[in-house]
Formats: C-alpha cells, sequence, structure tokens
C-alpha cells in the first residue's frame, strides 16, 4: 500500500510549499489539501503563467493528478468557484480532477466581517488576512458551524438565516457592519449548487486511493511557526498546519505518511504580526524583500524579511518529522555578495540553540550568525547539485550539518524546471 508525503512550511508561511507539490505532482496521483482556507497563497510558475491558488492544492496543474480538498480545511465557496473558473480558463480540466469533503467548515460573509471586528478590538493586532479563518475554525469547534454536507439538507435555509441572525446582533452591538440575510441565502444556495459534483466522502475516497497503491501528496498551508499549539501564540493561525493538522484534517493516519518535506527559503519572512528574531528591519530586509519578491499572494502586504532561522528550523524538522528539506529561493539569496543564517540565539548573555515559541524568549533572543559567501551568478540552469558553485554547495551542506537533515530540493528560480532534485 502507497503511503502519502506530505508538504509542509517551517517557517512563518510562503516558504514555496505550492512548488513542491507542484513538482512531486509529476509522480502523484491525488494531491490533498488539510488545513488552512483561502488564507494561503500559493504561487506557482508554469510556462510563464503565473498561478496564485489559494484553496485547491496545486497538483491540480499537472491536469492529471486528482486534487482533494480535506475536511480539515475551512472553505469560502465564492473564492474556491472563482478559482476553479480561473483554471478552466487556462484549460485546466478541473471537472475531471477536484473533490471536495463534504465535511469542511464552510466560510460566510460574517466570519469576515467577525475577523474585522474581532481585529479591531484586539489590543496586540495578529494582522490576521480578514479572510475569516478564525471565526469560522471557533463556530467549527463551538459547534454551530455549517459543513459543506449541510448545505444540502433540507433545513439549510432555516440553520443560515439562524447563524445570520446571531451573528448579526454581535455585529451590531460592536458597532460593526452587518450582513444581508436574504443576500447570503441567496448566494449560498446557488454556490451550493455549483459545487455539488465535486462533494464527496473525502475520507473514504483517499483511504482508497491508498489501498489502490496511488501516490498521494498532502500540500500544508501556513507553517510550523503559525501553528496553534506550536507557533507564536497570539500570533498564529487558527488551525494546526503541523503534521497532527494534517491527519486530523484528511482522516490518513500516521501509519498512512511516508516521506515529510519540509520547506524553506535561502532566507525567511513573516506576514502579519509578532515576533521574528531574525528579521531586518533595514536596507538589507528591504533589498530582500525587492529580490525575492516578497509581497502577499493574497493580501499584497509587503513581507518582514530577515536572514534564515536555522534554531527554528530544527524546531520544524523535530515536531513535524521532517525527512527531506526543500530550499527555495537560492538564486535570490546568491544575489548577495555576503550573507548570513542565524544557528543560535543568545538570550541574556548565554548561547542556546534550543528554541521555544515563548514570546519573551523570542522577544530577547538575539540572532548568532554565520557569514557565507554569494555571488552565485545565474544559477537558474543548474540542474544538478554538482554544478551549483561551491559557495552554495557550502550553504547547503551548513544546512544538512546543522539539521541532520537531506537537502533534497533547491530552488533556483521562479519558473517550475529551476528546481535541483537529489537522489
Ligand atoms: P501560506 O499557505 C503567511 C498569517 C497572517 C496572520 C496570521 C493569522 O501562503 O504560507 P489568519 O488570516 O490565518 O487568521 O491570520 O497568520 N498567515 C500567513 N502568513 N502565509 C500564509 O499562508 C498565511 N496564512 C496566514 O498573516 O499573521
Ligand atoms: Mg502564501
Amino acid at each position: 500500500m502507497s503511503k502519502a508525503s506530505v508538504v509542509l512550511g517551517c517557517f512563518y508561511g510562503d516558504e514555496g510549499k505550492g512548488r513542491t507539490t507542484d513538482y512531486l505532482a509529476q509522480f502523484a496521483e491525488v494531491a490533498v489539501r488539510a488545513t488552512g482556507g483561502n488564507n494561503a497563497g500559493h504561487t506557482i510558475n508554469v510556462n510563464g503563467v503565473k498561478f496564485a491558488m489559494r484553496l485547491i492544492p496545486s497538483g491540480i496543474l499537472s491536469n492529471k493528478t486528482m486534487a482533494v480538498i480535506g475536511n480539515g480545511v475551512v472553505l469560502n465557496p465564492e473564492v474556491l468557484i472563482g478559482e476553479i473558473k480561473m483554471l478552466k480558463e487556462h484549460d485546466i480540466d478541473v471537472d475531471s480532477h477536484l473533490k471536495i469533503s463534504d465535511k469542511a467548515h464552510v466560510i460566510f460573509p460574517y466570519h469576515c466581517n467577525m475577523d474585522v471586528m474581532l481585529e479591531n478590538k484586539r489590543a496586540n493586532k495578529i494582522g490576521t488576512t480578514k479572510n475569516g479563518i478564525g471565526p469560522a475554525y471557533c463556530d467549527k469547534f463551538e459547534r454551530s458551524g455549517i459543513r459543506v454536507e449541510d448545505m444540502y439538507k433540507a433545513n439549510f435555509e432555516e440553520v443560515l438565516r439562524h447563524q445570520i441572525q446571531v451573528k448579526n446582533e454581535q455585529l451590531a452591538a460592536a458597532g460593526e457592519p452587518i450582513c444581508d440575510e436574504d443576500a447570503i441565502v441567496a448566494d449560498y444556495k446557488e454556490y451550493a449548487a455549483i459545487l455539488k459534483p465535486y462533494v464527496t466522502d473525502t475520507v473514504t475516497l483517499l483511504h482508497r486511493y491508498l489501498k489502490e497503491d496511488k501516490y498521494m501528496v498532502v500540500e500544508g498551508a501556513q507553517a510550523t511557526l503559525l501553528d496553534i499549539d506550536f507557533g507564536s501564540y497570539p500570533y498564529v493561525t487558527s488551525s494546526n498546519p503541523t503534521i497532527g493538522g494534517i491527519l486530523t484534517g484528511t482522516g490518513l493516519s500516521a501509519r498512512d505518511i511516508g516521506d515529510v518535506y519540509g520547506v524553506i527559503k535561502a532566507y525567511s519572512s513573516r506576514v502579519g504580526e509578532g515576533p521574528y528574531v531574525t528579521e531586518l528591519k533595514d536596507e538589507v530586509g528591504d533589498r530582500i524583500r525587492d529580490l525575492g519578491h516578497e509581497y502577499g499572494t493574497v493580501t499584497k502586504r509587503p513581507r518582514r524579511c530577515g536572514w534564515l532561522d536555522l534554531v527554528s528550523l530544527k524546531y520544524a524538522i523535530d515536531i513535524n518529522g521532517v525527512n527531506y528539506i526543500n530550499l527555495n529561493h537560492m538564486d535570490t539569496i546568491g544575489q548577495f555578495d555576503t550573507f548570513k543564517a542565524c544557528y543560535a540565539y543568545e538570550v541574556n548573555g548565554v548561547e542556546t540553540q534550543d528554541f521555544s515559541t515563548n514570546e519573551e524568549f523570542l522577544n530577547s533572543a538575539k540572532p548568532v550568525y554565520k557569514e557565507f559567501e554569494g555571488n552565485f551568478g545565474d544559477i537558474s540552469g543548474c540542474r544538478t547539485f554538482e554544478e551549483l558553485p561551491k559557495a552554495a554547495q557550502d550553504y547547503v551542506n551548513f544546512i544538512e550539518e546543522y539539521t541532520g537533515c537531506k537537502v533534497k530540493l533547491i530552488g533556483t528560480g521562479a519558473e517550475r524546471e529551476c528546481m535541483i532534485v537529489r537522489e
């Protein structure tokens, strides 16, 4: 029986997870999303076309891989339908390849309004994407959420109207804009009809695929340090984008998991608020942002940028059981004459390589850096590790020695084929 490969972000998101999935989708017959919603923004360049994927696993771009949206996802139907339309315009055969879990929770406009309301009230802002992710997961765990399958029940309109009224009361009390009940009901009946052909019991389906020995890739969204349990709480997202969330978000068992790919960039970035030990709030950080085009796929926000943080990488490897690293943006870091990576923190005068998400610890930690030679030249044509300049090889070797984890995939440019694969 086949085992599923998992692709996870090791830092604060936007590491290039979509590219890893897109690469593995050459071999994969199934690609799955397990957690998060349209707060994710995965950019993949295929033949000069830039695809910004938010809900559908990037694997669908291979035009032969089955794309499955798992039960752990919070699903905004309007965004999903927009994505389906966009893919169809690029001749992707969505109708043959998309499946949506009947158990995924649905995002409604009141979740987005609540997201804005909660953020306005917060003393310490999180900087959410305002896509209603937190409020939708709150409803799920509070047990008042509406799932995809509920949209096809006879009492759907009644349940939805009740839910809108409850939320409108809360919004009105906070002086926030309320939702148009009739408009939502009409829109969601339409969305439900459009999505119906794709809806199925994905738990049974995924296990059937595994029994049929189909190679499966699970595309993580968000990242380890945005995890509700293992991230820099409260500056996190409202789900478990780590390995546990992959299981609960799909129905796969621990025994069904094979390789775990941890995705990082040769530098680092973060969107939104919260601690960030290796952040560079200077012209070097600005230069990384410019060279790496570090602006949000979804919100277009400029990302905070800094050097790679190997201390937190080790933590991410431990939490997720990462056995392969995918190192992206080697072409970007190679444009610096010299660059750095953080291999320890100095906390109250003491050097440590142990990571903690304790806010005080992270805010007081000073990065201890090792400097590397840059000037890699144009490496976009390199297809083997040996073709890389020595300086680039040195950086990869250091990461491997430090983490004890194999760097299997190396991104050398934005295009799909700019990827070194090491056997
Ligand atoms: P991908 O999958 C980067 C961040 C937001 C905010 C916090 C909470 O593209 O890597 P939320 O809307 O989830 O309640 O926001 O999490 N965030 C991301 N940052 N990449 C993402 O996804 C993110 N998804 C959420 O910026 O700080
Ligand atoms: Mg993104």
